[in-house]
């Protein structure tokens, strides 16, 4: 028979877990697991008790599946369970988080319901305007079988009074047990999280990231290329309009940069272009990045073209003035540079006031048009996100019971055909 010590050892390769990550997974103390890896003549060693003998002895043969806890702790620091940047990620976290989303299909298109985070309760701190973000938050949560508390706005918190960030992220730390803050300074929803242990999500701060934007952005190129036969690898990837301040561009092209030679058109303004350090740590990572100031030169034969709006409210007024009037992207636009089977996407709200200088309406029957697939996608990558901070991602699968209601098979009239929720 093995001894104990050769018995851990092996387990936690298999598995390819840390000392940490294994302690985490059977529910005991660093200190103790390291007393049980001693040898046996030593006078620290220890014999582990009979029932996490069993518990390792249980624990599958390959490498797969992960041991629960294991990829939250391999994309935050311990003790500090926090999304606030996509640079968390390498190309195998992100991979597995997109395969905890895929997980959550049958629940995020309403054919099955779970209760794992019953009892759980998110607040959803949004000092910022926001529809998309904090309404899916909120769902996801709720979808999971947790409860949400809304705040909007600045009038309506005490920060209005002067109180600082850190009082109200430890506060807020006592009544919940997740937290998503949209703040508008950068670097605000890092200095939150620093003030707290519970999950803090960044739900964009300012013109610094909006990480979980990204990871959808992410899961939906993922999916249009499954259905059009692509891979994201090689893939020409055309980021359009205000990508100075647009935060969704900012960790989209570091998310993306992960994968494999991709071709990336920068379409801006001159005023308006990605902040240099973005384009030369795209470059840097083996990347094609071309900067360009006109739809024509930008947006030929690319695979995705992922437009945004121009963040008029980040802006002084010249600035704004100086914006030109030819970024409108619309049927014309699409016809003559795009192709059949370009991915239109936005990380919206779009300007939707006639002849406004965004993605246009008259696109809206186009079925390469993937905003509302986009928006859909947010509540399983946002449930992922969530399951996997909250380490309940194995537990999912175990808890599905059948939704008893009655969910359309589409959602809008204008839906592709593809775009089903059965
Ligand atoms: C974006 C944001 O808030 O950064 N919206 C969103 O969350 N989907 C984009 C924007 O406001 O332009």
């Amino acid at each position: 028979m093995k001894d104990q010590q050769s018995t851990l050892r092996e387990t936690m390769k298999r598995q390819g877990l840390t000392r940490d990550a294994f302690a985490e997974h059977l529910g005991v103390s660093r200190r103790a697991l390291d007393s049980w890896l001693l040898p046996a003549t030593s006078g620290e060693f220890r014999r582990m008790p009979g029932v996490v003998a069993k518990l390792v002895g249980g624990m599958p043969a390959g490498t797969e599946p992960r041991a629960a806890g294991e990829l939250r702790l391999r994309f935050t620091r311990k003790g500090k369970p926090h999304l606030l940047s996509v640079d968390q990620f390498d190309r195998d976290t992100v991979e597995e988080l997109l395969q905890v989303a895929e997980a959550m299909e049958p629940i995020a298109r309403r054919r099955k319901v779970t209760r794992v985070l019953e009892g759980a309760v998110l607040a959803n701190l949004f000092f910022e305007p926001s529809t998309r973000t904090r309404v899916s938050f909120g769902a996801a949560f709720c979808r999971l079988g947790g409860s949400v508390c809304d705040t909007t706005g600045f009038t309506f918190s005490s920060m209005v009074k002067g109180e600082s960030i850190a009082d109200t992220s430890r506060v807020v730390s006592g009544y919940v047990d997740a937290i998503v803050v949209r703040h508008p300074d950068k670097g605000s929803v890092a200095e939150f999280a620093r003030h707290t242990h519970l999950p803090v999500i960044n739900g964009g701060d300012g013109t610094g990231e909006h990480p979980t934007q990204a990871l959808l952005d992410l899961y939906t190129i993922r999916r249009e290329f499954e259905r059009l036969g692509k891979t994201i690898d090689g893939a020409t990837v055309a980021m359009v309009g205000d990508l100075r301040h647009g935060r969704t561009v900012h960790s989209l092209i570091r998310l993306l940069s992960l994968f494999k030679r991709i071709n990336f058109r920068l379409v801006a303004p001159r005023s308006l272009e990605m902040p240099p350090e973005l384009v030369e740590a795209a470059k840097a990572a083996g990347h094609k990045v071309v900067q360009v100031a006109t739809l024509a030169e930008g947006l030929r034969d690319v695979d995705v073209l992922y437009a945004t709006r121009i963040q008029k409210e980040r802006m002084s007024g010249e600035a704004l003035e100086a914006y030109p009037a030819d970024f409108r992207i619309d049927r014309r636009v699409l016809g003559s540079l795009c192709r059949p089977d370009t991915v239109v996407m936005h990380p919206l709200p779009r300007d939707g006031t006639p002849g406004a200088n965004d993605l246009s309406t008259d696109l809206d029957a186009d079925p390469r048009l993937a905003i509302f697939r986009q928006t859909d996608n947010g509540i399983p990558v946002r449930m992922a996100i969530f399951a996997v901070l909250l380490g309940v991602e194995h537990l999912v699968a175990r808890d599905l019971r059948d939704a008893p209601w009655i969910a359309p098979a589409r959602l809008g009239p204008g839906d592709a055909p593809f775009h089903r929720l059965a």
